[in-house]
């Protein structure tokens, strides 16, 4: 038996640390979280995100009186993109959760595991690792591809 370790690597900045791009992009993702459609969860997730080709685009949280029908943020605004579209590959995704007054909350956004699975065919289907950044009221985690927060994906890859 061989034990074996994984190391994800990824950075904490502070707004003041913050590649300008990065805070416009995490900006644009707070105006989206004021529009989520959270009539149920009162939980406000926005995301932006920009292409290869400089396009930047938001979406936001749906949900639905049939819980399961809703969709997150990520999910409604990756497939907005690959819709529309297809030939640009994403290059940054910002995530952000705020609360019913707009303000940005406290714990740093994080991908459900659906919305991980989504970005990681994203990142198959247009070779390219999409960067994620997670934002909080104090900093921004910033992760350099999917890979580092699915290890171990099944991907068009694991289908032969
Ligand atoms: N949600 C997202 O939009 N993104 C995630 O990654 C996690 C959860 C939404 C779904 C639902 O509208 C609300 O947050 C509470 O789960």
């Amino acid at each position: 038996m061989e034990e074996k370790k994984i190391i994800i690597k990824y950075q904490e900045l502070s707004y003041d640390e913050l590649e300008k791009s990065d805070k416009e992009l995490i900006e644009k993702a707070i105006k989206a979280a004021k529009d989520a459609y959270v009539p149920y969860s009162d939980f406000h997730v926005g995301v932006a995100v920009k292409l290869n080709n400089g396009t930047i685009l938001k979406g936001n949280n749906q949900e639905n009186a049939a819980y399961p029908s809703g969709l997150c943020a990520e999910r409604v605004v990756l497939f907005y993109a690959n819709a529309n579209y297809p030939d640009n590959a994403v290059d940054t995704m910002a995530i952000v959760t705020t609360d019913n007054k707009g303000e940005i909350i406290g714990k740093n956004a994080s991908p459900c595991g659906a919305c991980r699975q989504v970005i990681a065919e994203t990142e198959v289907r247009y070779k390219t690792p999409v960067r994620i950044l997670m934002a909080s009221k104090k900093s921004v985690l910033i992760f350099n591809s999917i890979a580092d927060l699915l290890p171990f994906s099944f991907n068009q890859e694991s289908l032969g």
